[in-house]
């Protein structure tokens, strides 16, 4: 018997015949046959499991679904989301749906956006050993150990613009020998660039204070008298700015444009 074998033997003695177009994989240790096109998610629920954690947007955005897996020829621990992860013969899987990282309170308004802050909120970040485990680790394909170094160096910018991707699924952290949590790093490091670096929108503060002056306050009191079927017509009717559009765009009809 290999070692293959044998592993699998200790967990589930079912003979391992494969039914066509399906593959067997192991939740938690017991086997199931499942359609081979399936992501971890939707096997998951093809084998019965009801998904009320680890499991939000099924779209690669949300970072619930953080998982991991292995092979049983293989000592290598693989990492990925579960609703983007499609399965492979053998996989044995446990799903991480929250992890407990260091998670720093601040006051954004009252912080200074630079290394000092960072490193006085996650003085962790300077026991990084550089090993990139948690690069490797990471299902957006970001280079963690990349941004982390620019919160070392003090770089704000680089590392709200080089973690912006992060869905904050927590592999990288579950990984780290530093005990690090890159992504509290990461929304820090974003929270401070939006907050003290980044240019205010002019556009948005006029718009605001429109709003503030009552400009839109007529039109907002003609739509409300409106039937519902009305409000449809007039949604329908509506020329939709293009993707694309640039800052200078404005629709055909000017009537409830309010110009700055
Ligand atoms: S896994 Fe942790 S110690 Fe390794 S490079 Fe990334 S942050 Fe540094
Ligand atoms: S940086 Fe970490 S928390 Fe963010 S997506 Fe990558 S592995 Fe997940
Ligand atoms: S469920 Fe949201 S990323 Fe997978």
């Amino acid at each position: 018997m290999s070692k293959k074998e044998s592993r699998v033997g200790k967990l589930d003695s079912r003979p391992k015949k494969k039914e066509a177009g399906k593959v067997p994989i192991f939740i938690m240790g017991k086997r199931y046959d499942v359609p081979e096109s399936l992501t971890i998610q939707k096997a998951l629920e093809y084998a019965g499991y009801q998904l009320v954690r680890g499991c939000g947007c099924r779209g690669g955005i949300c970072g619930a679904c953080g998982t991991v897996y292995r092979f049983p020829d293989s000592y290598r621990i693989e990492v990925g989301l579960a609703c983007q992860t499609v399965v492979q013969p053998d996989m044995y899987i446990a799903q991480i749906p929250f992890f407990p990282g260091n998670k720093a309170v601040y006051d954004i308004e009252t912080l200074q956006p630079t290394g000092a802050t960072i490193g006085a909120l996650y003085p962790e970040i300077f026991k990084c050993v550089g090993c990139g485990t948690c690069t490797r680790s990471c299902p957006m394909d970001i280079d963690v150990l990349g941004y982390i170094s620019k919160a070392l160096q003090g770089n704000v910018a680089a590392l709200a613009e080089n973690s912006f991707d992060c869905v904050m699924c927590g592999l990288c952290a579950s990984r780290c020998p530093a005990e690090e949590v890159q992504y509290n790093v990461a929304i820090l490091g974003r929270r401070l660039y939006a907050r003290h670096i980044v240019p205010r929108a002019k556009h948005l503060a006029k718009a605001v204070e429109n709003i503030e002056n009552k400009k839109f306050d007529k039109t907002l009191m003609e739509l409300k008298r409106l039937s519902v079927d009305d409000l449809k017509k007039i949604y329908k009717a509506l020329e939709v700015e293009p993707d694309m559009a640039d800052e200078s765009w404005v629709p055909k009809n000017k009537a409830h444009v309010v110009e700055d």
